[in-house]
């Protein structure tokens, strides 16, 4: 065998290794997309197969917090005009152009998922909306007060879309939904801020105000109840 023979042997031998590498990598890609097919649903064939439950309640929740998102937009200007300070006023307008952006984030999800936006309404959004409306009939226009509940009753808001978005975000990246969860985390941490800057605002000096509006009747029975608590102590201790 010549030395010309060899070397032409040898390059059809590494050419015939380099083909079978080459078409074992083609068939394990296609296997992980099989299996991946198999585990969101898909058939074999490609064709989709029938919604999972995981998947039906990521769209009702969906669902929820496009309706609360809503709801919120009619609801934030009535709070707005409420407000006795600025700063709230302010705090609820700014988070009002956030919840216009939480909304459209919203619908770009459901586009993610191949679904129409659809608002099913949300029970739990209602009564806490109803319990702001309750806090602006029932406290004194132009007091401190007034804030301080209003206060809280944004941050029952926020608290419950912090809940939906920070469960949604999880249940994305569980279903490898990577651009919905960024999508949803953006909406989560601005209103995470948002309950922050709430607490900020009634911390530095509304509930200081609101705490100065009127006389007050319970440091007394307080102080009543800390004397007869402590002469009781003492009389255990004398036991
Ligand atoms: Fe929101
Ligand atoms: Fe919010």
């Amino acid at each position: 065998m010549t030395t010309y023979t060899l070397h032409y042997l040898f390059i059809n031998l590494k050419f015939f290794i380099m083909k079978q590498n080459e078409k074992n990598k083609n068939q394990n890609a296609q296997n992980r997309i099989s299996s991946k097919s198999a585990t969101s649903g898909r058939g074999s064939n490609g064709q989709k197969g029938q919604e999972s439950l995981l998947e039906k309640f990521f769209t009702d929740q969906l669902k929820d917090i496009y309706y609360a998102e809503q709801k919120l937009l009619k609801a934030i200007p009535k709070m707005a005009q409420a407000c006795t300070t600025e700063e709230l006023e302010d705090a609820f307008n700014d988070h009002l152009k956030q919840t216009e952006r939480h909304v459209k984030r919203l619908e770009k999800v459901f586009q993610i998922i191949g679904k129409k936006p659809e608002a099913e309404k949300c029970e739990a959004i209602e009564g806490i909306v109803k319990e702001a409306e309750t806090i602006i009939n029932e406290t004194k226009q132009e007091s401190m007060t007034r804030d301080a509940a209003l206060i809280i009753a944004a941050q029952k808001v926020e608290h419950y879309e912090i809940a939906t978005y920070g469960g949604l975000v999880q249940l994305a990246l569980t279903m490898e939904l990577h651009r919905a969860a960024d999508i949803l985390d953006k909406t989560l941490m601005e209103e995470e801020d948002t309950d922050r800057l709430l607490t900020e605002i009634a911390e530095n000096y509304i509930n200081i105000h609101a705490e100065e509006e009127g006389d007050r009747t319970w440091q007394k029975e307080e102080q009543g109840q800390d004397e007869s608590e402590t002469s009781n102590t003492m009389a255990s201790y004398s036991m």
